[in-house]
């Protein structure tokens, strides 16, 4: 099991971009393989969880070839899909997995979609009672206790002449994982999609069939998705992408030079997608000292920014409602800013946090205690007093990527080291983690 060993840090500075945006490349990769023709994507992230998406494809005979952060992807078009030689192992990515069951729940061939120990604990029933509405046959498994349905999956095959319906959905979670699924499906089905969500999420799906002619129209947080609209011929050509850096793992690197005293860090090509910056505006509610300069656009109309992070005092803030789905995946990060913020600082509404790699709000409520950061657990949120000396730790990453970076910045602002155990898990969205936080000067271990 490999850990990271922290000392407390002064001064972190430098100028950097991080990976490719995981939502993006997942999105990028699946649009590619059915488009017609080739396409290019750049600034992939090669992240554990794209990788096994770009795995699912090659074994459904898309031809793939990735070169760093580069791909280029023959698409065999919406129809050209083959039966998997085996089950398709999804890794650690819930994203991945309800992404690629909305595509396989349209063919005429079955699988099995499969995933990592944290995977396999995951809610499906949110994607198979939907995609069974509209006729698709999937199925997962149950667990003694819940009446929800886990992976794996089996989707079999819709038979010769069978076709999925047209369905109208009233979500009741805002999940883009949910959504793009839904919408997956829908380019396959006899009728429209037509999708509404309690709060907008992240509209990557959204955007990018936009910019390939798909006929989609949003209104508010209701999207439709019509395949019959116009006489769309149902195919779009290959395209030339390139991903954003990812904002989630952005914050990871804002949030060090925050917490660690005289730093400066600047982070570009970072993607700005209204969806997606909720903790950049919790950032500004709590005085922070960030600047984002717009720097143009990436993959599917996407903008992007220059990030400057200053270091400066911090006050607490309370966080929730759509602020909170349009900073879903930044909670724990933020938990460290608010440690080392002046006053309470209250997240709520983030029940769906219980759902994720882990069970987020236990599993910071966890890193809090053990760094001494006074805090409260709530059902949806956690309350936490910040300014309290942090003391050294020695924590667990329960196997969840952003507990383990969240738990890796809180230590750079600790008064003696620290130790993150099982921290493998970063490879899933931020390879070279531990690295990129040398380069700024931090003095982080990795061991195994
Ligand atoms: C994602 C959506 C979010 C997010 C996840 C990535 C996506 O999940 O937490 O990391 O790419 O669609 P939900 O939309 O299910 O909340």
């Amino acid at each position: 099991m490999k850990s990271y060993r922290i000392k407390p840090s002064r001064s972190l500075r430098g100028e950097l971009e991080v990976p490719g945006d995981k939502s993006i490349s997942h999105r990028s990769i699946i649009f590619a393989a059915l488009a017609e023709g080739q396409s290019r994507v750049t600034g992939l992230s090669r992240g554990l969880d794209n990788v096994a998406t770009v795995n699912a494809f090659r074994a459904m005979g898309v031809p793939i070839e990735v070169a760093g952060s580069r791909a280029m992807i023959d698409g065999v078009g919406l129809h050209g899909l083959r039966m998997p030689p085996g089950d398709i192992d999804c890794g650690n990515s819930g994203t991945g997995m309800r992404l690629i069951a909305g595509v396989l729940a349209a063919q005429q061939f079955g699988c099995r979609l499969v995933g990592d120990a944290s995977l396999s604990g995951r809610p499906m029933s949110r994607i198979i009672d939907p995609l069974r509405a509209r006729g698709a046959h999937i199925g997962g498994v149950s667990r003694e206790g819940s009446d929800k349905l886990y992976p794996p999956l089996s989707v079999a095959p819709l038979v010769e002449g069978e076709r999925l319906a047209g369905l109208e959905y009233e979500m009741s979670v805002a999940s883009a994982q949910i959504k793009s699924c839904l919408l997956l499906s829908g380019l396959y089905a006899s009728g429209p999609t037509v999708l509404k969500e309690p709060v907008v999420s992240r509209d990557h799906t959204e955007r990018m069939m936009v910019s390939l002619g798909i006929p989609i129209e949003t209104v508010g947080s209701m999207v439709a998705l019509d395949p019959q609209r116009d006489g769309w011929a149902r195919r779009w050509n290959g395209f030339d992408w390139s991903v954003p850096g990812d904002p989630s793992s952005a914050a990871f690197l804002i949030a060090a030079a925050l917490v660690a005293p005289d730093s400066e860090i600047t982070v570009d090509r970072v993607g700005i997608n209204p969806t997606r910056t909720g903790f950049f505006d919790a950032l500004r509610l709590m005085g922070a000292n960030v600047e984002v300069a717009p720097s143009g656009s990436g993959a599917g109309d996407e903008p992007m920014a220059r990030v400057e992070t200053r270091h400066g005092p911090v006050r607490g803030t309370c966080v929730g409602g759509e602020m909170l789905v349009r900073m879903i995946d930044e909670v724990p990060i933020l938990c460290a800013v608010a440690a080392v913020s002046q006053g309470t600082t209250e997240i709520r509404d983030a029940e769906e946090l219980r759902v994720k790699e882990s069970d987020r709000i236990a599993a910071m409520g966890k890193v809090l205690a053990a760094f001494g950061v006074p805090h409260e657990e709530l059902p949806d949120g956690l309350r936490i007093q910040g300014g309290a000396n942090l003391r050294g730790a020695d924590v667990h990453s329960l196997g969840d990527h952003r507990i383990a970076m969240s738990a890796a910045i809180l230590a750079l602002a600790a008064d003696e080291s620290s130790v993150i155990r099982d921290v493998e898990c970063v490879e899933t969205s931020f390879p070279g983690f531990a690295r990129t936080l040398r380069t700024l000067g931090a003095h982080i271990e990795e061991s195994s």
